[in-house]
């Protein structure tokens, strides 16, 4: 037996890592190494009860317990609240850096210098802009189209725009397409919101920062500049960085297997864009906002955390599903809350939502069962603080996760053991029916 050591998963890895399995099918013993903390599931397949067997499978539907793949880009720890990216903790990325900057590390793995930081801000700068029949493409919406929906779909319609974008194995045209991504998201989200707004849609403006440009091409009207607060800004940057990547959920897993088949990228992010337009996905700081408003008034708190306890319904934007002590973004994001509201000021939704705050922070039923704000409790706040309809709060959120999306991508395209990802599955339907005509039936 070896020295003992905590292994990257909590298990203890000793000298002898393998699992013995006993098949008391047929009494043969397996001996499946475990490498990191995980076993292979191919390795199961070996065991058999004859030759003609396929072998065991490992059954996880919402792949409870399987990693897909092995990712140097976010590390979480939910038990302990704990988010890095590339090794970076987010309080310190929130603190010091920007999200362009952030992008860069997420794609390239590391922080950039000054020149390299400058390149690539300026390369992002330089590929904002759209091509004009996107435009057309976006005016042709009705005016009530779900911004999300028309993000899904502009993103999707690029790669008609760029179509050597399909040559994935080529580094520098793969590299350009991550550029374009990231540049024009803002672009793509921007001119959905003035589609809905009815009005004219604002070209980008490469005087300001990623997301001072993107406070320009929504909120500017006649001025000759728009000049965005620069409180605004930063907690829209901060907003950003926070929500830049999350390692393997539901959307990233989704431009992952899309991306698997070797598609573009922007089929890939499109569908990234299409998991997190799910109400189960990105959709819980509209929860929130509904949930406000359907409070009414900061008098009606009471009873409706009331009812909250005795089970009637949940409090939107409260507790986690990974994070069970703290969000450590919730912490950071509720400093940039006060800065917001420092400019818009508070309005009744608003202080509801304090007031909510207050309460549950304090009330022993939330204290007992761990129920922190997350994350798009505060997020909803600042959207609506900047009167953004609910419809944008998910667009809000793809723009900065697009680096995440493409991050991954970029790791699953160079990942030798990865192939078009084709999970498999049990059997439950009939077999061998004979088909019987239209009369019979
Ligand atoms: C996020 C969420 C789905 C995580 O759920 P989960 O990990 O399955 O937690 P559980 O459902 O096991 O909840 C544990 C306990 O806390 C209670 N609880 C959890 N979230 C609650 C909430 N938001 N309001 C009131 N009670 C809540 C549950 O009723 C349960 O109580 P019990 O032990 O008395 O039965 C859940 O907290 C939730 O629905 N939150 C509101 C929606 C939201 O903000 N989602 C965004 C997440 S980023």
């Amino acid at each position: 037996m070896g020295t003992e050591e905590q292994t990257e998963t909590g298990g203890v890895a000793t000298a002898n890592d393998t699992l013995t399995i006993t098949d008391n099918r047929t009494g043969k013993t397996y001996e499946v190494p475990v490498e990191d903390g995980t076993i292979r599931a191919t390795a199961l397949r070996d065991i058999k009860v004859n030759e003609s067997d396929f072998g065991v499978m490992s059954y996880d539907p919402a792949f409870m317990n399987t990693a897909s793949c092995r990712s140097a880009v976010t590390y979480l720890d939910g038990e302990n609240g704990v988010l890095e990216y590339r090794g970076y903790p987010i309080e310190q990325l929130a603190e010091h850096s920007t999200y362009l900057e952030v992008a860069y590390l997420l794609v390239h793995g590391e922080l950039p210098n000054a020149k390299q930081l400058d390149e690539w801000t300026n390369k992002i700068t330089t590929h904002t802009f759209v091509h004009e029949n996107v435009k057309s493409f976006i005016q042709g919406f009705r005016y009530d189209a779900h911004p999300m929906g028309m993000l899904l779909a502009s993103v999707g319609a690029l790669s008609t725009f760029y179509p050597d974008a399909n040559q994935i194995k080529d580094p520098e045209i793969r590299y350009l397409q991550i550029i374009r991504l990231i540049a024009k998201m803002p672009t793509l989200a921007a001119f959905a919101y003035r589609h809905n707004m009815g009005q004219p849609y604002v070209y980008p403006d490469n005087d300001l920062r990623y997301p001072g440009n993107f406070l320009s091409m929504l909120f500017k009207m006649s001025e000759l500049k728009y000049e965005p607060d620069p409180r605004l800004e930063r907690a829209l940057d901060i907003l950003f960085i926070l929500h830049a990547d999350h390692e393997q959920n539901c959307s990233t897993s989704a431009v992952r297997a899309v991306g698997s088949s070797q598609v573009d990228p922007y089929s890939a992010v499109a569908a990234g864009i299409a998991a997190l337009y799910g109400p189960l996905h990105g959709g819980a700081n509209e929860q929130v906002l509904r949930m406000l408003r359907r409070i009414e008034r900061k008098e009606n708190v009471p009873d409706f955390i009331a009812g909250v306890k005795e089970g009637k319904e949940r409090l939107m934007g409260f507790g986690h599903r990974v994070y069970k002590n703290y969000d450590p973004r919730a912490k950071i994001i509720k400093k940039a809350c006060d800065d917001v509201f420092e400019v818009t000021g508070v309005n009744p939704l608003l202080e509801i939502a304090m007031e909510l705050e207050k309460i549950a922070l304090e009330d022993e039923y939330f204290v007992k069962r761990k129920l922190y704000p997350n994350v798009d409790f505060y997020s909803g706040l600042i959207y609506e603080a900047l009167h953004m309809p609910v419809g944008m709060f998910t667009v809000l959120f793809a723009i900065p996760r697009t680096s995440g999306w493409i991050s991954q991508w970029l790791e699953m395209i160079d990942d030798k053991e990865q192939k078009i990802a084709r999970p498999r599955q049990i059997y439950t339907g009939e077999r061998n029916r004979d088909y019987i005509p239209l009369d019979k039936r």
